[in-house]
């Protein structure tokens, strides 16, 4: 079992988040980025779960959590499909005495084709966060479309970002595929990032899966912790991805389960890896 003495910021623990969400003192957390297994879709992690029932009531253990560590400022994403989304808000997260703020649609334009329904293109992502969180609208902006280029109204920066995002899914010859199942790109982690949270802020990542999420973390300087239960994704994904991604770590003897990089930041950060593995 974790305690708080041993929980350190940067660091990755081959744990299951409940574990490590308990540990964290209420309301220390500036933002918090999940994406769960989304129920019998993809990958081995979701179908542990027999039935709905049994999924909402696991998911709401670990938000019960979250809310819990969520500062009176902090922002909380959670990711999902179609099938699950509507359930996890309404049986779950609104629960919890947080702000509903957006249903983010992630467009990602490809998918197959079927004969009974329209083709799947969109995930989805739900933003929550406490009462005193702003986004830091600047951060994010994008692109205006073409025309209007007389309007004298428009932001030189772009235009604000919006809830649908567009961004193509990972592909297997994509230079960013690590071979994870259900890997997001790091783009959409990263504008969450510089959207909800600012350098130096501590990013909690319940699902660490490949590390989307704790790429961008390192390189926009914020500190993160991240679980993952999946040693092999720890060892032969997040470690090597982070080494290609020149975010530099040593190995110590450590307790058994955690990996971290004890520097406070990204680039010029030092992992300590535990006893079972072996330098990437
Ligand atoms: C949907 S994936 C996350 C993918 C990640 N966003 C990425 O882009 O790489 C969910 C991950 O959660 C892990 N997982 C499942 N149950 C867990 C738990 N209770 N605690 C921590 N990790 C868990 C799975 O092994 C899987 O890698």
């Amino acid at each position: 079992m974790l305690n708080v003495e041993q929980l350190k910021k940067n660091c990755i623990y081959r744990a299951d988040c409940i574990e490590v969400l308990r540990v964290l003192p209420e309301r220390s957390v500036d933002l918090i980025i999940a994406d769960p297994p989304y129920y019998r879709i993809k990958g081995d992690f979701d179908f542990v779960f027999q039935t709905v029932s049994e999924y909402l009531a696991w998911c709401t253990e670990w938000v019960r959590e979250c809310y819990r560590i969520l500062k009176p400022t902090g922002a909380f994403y959670c990711w999902g499909s179609s099938q699950m989304i509507d359930k996890l808000s309404v049986e779950v997260l609104d629960k919890f005495d947080w702000i509903k703020r957006n249903l983010i649609v992630w467009n990602y334009r490809t998918g197959r084709p079927a004969k009974a329904a329209y083709r799947n293109e969109t995930e989805f992502l739900w933003f929550y966060s406490n009462p005193l969180h702003e986004i830091n609208i600047d951060a994010i902006r994008v692109p205006y479309d073409e025309g209007g280029e007389k309007d004298k109204r428009k932001n030189p920066k772009g235009k604000s970002c919006g809830n649908v995002w567009e961004c193509s899914r990972i592909m297997p010859n994509y230079r960013e595929s690590t071979g994870h199942p259900t890997q997001k790109p790091e783009k959409l982690a990263e504008r969450m990032i510089l959207a909800s949270s600012k350098a130096g802020d501590l990013i909690v990542i319940p699902f660490a899966g490949s590390g989307s999420e704790i790429v961008p973390c390192a390189k926009h300087d914020r500190y993160f912790i991240a679980a993952e239960t999946n040693e092999t994704y720890v060892k032969h994904i997040i470690l090597p991805r982070l080494k290609k991604e020149r975010i530099s770590f040593t190995q110590h003897d450590c307790r058994k389960q955690q990996y971290s990089i004890s520097r406070p930041f990204g680039r010029r950060s030092e992992v300590t890896d535990h006893e079972a593995v072996q330098s990437p």
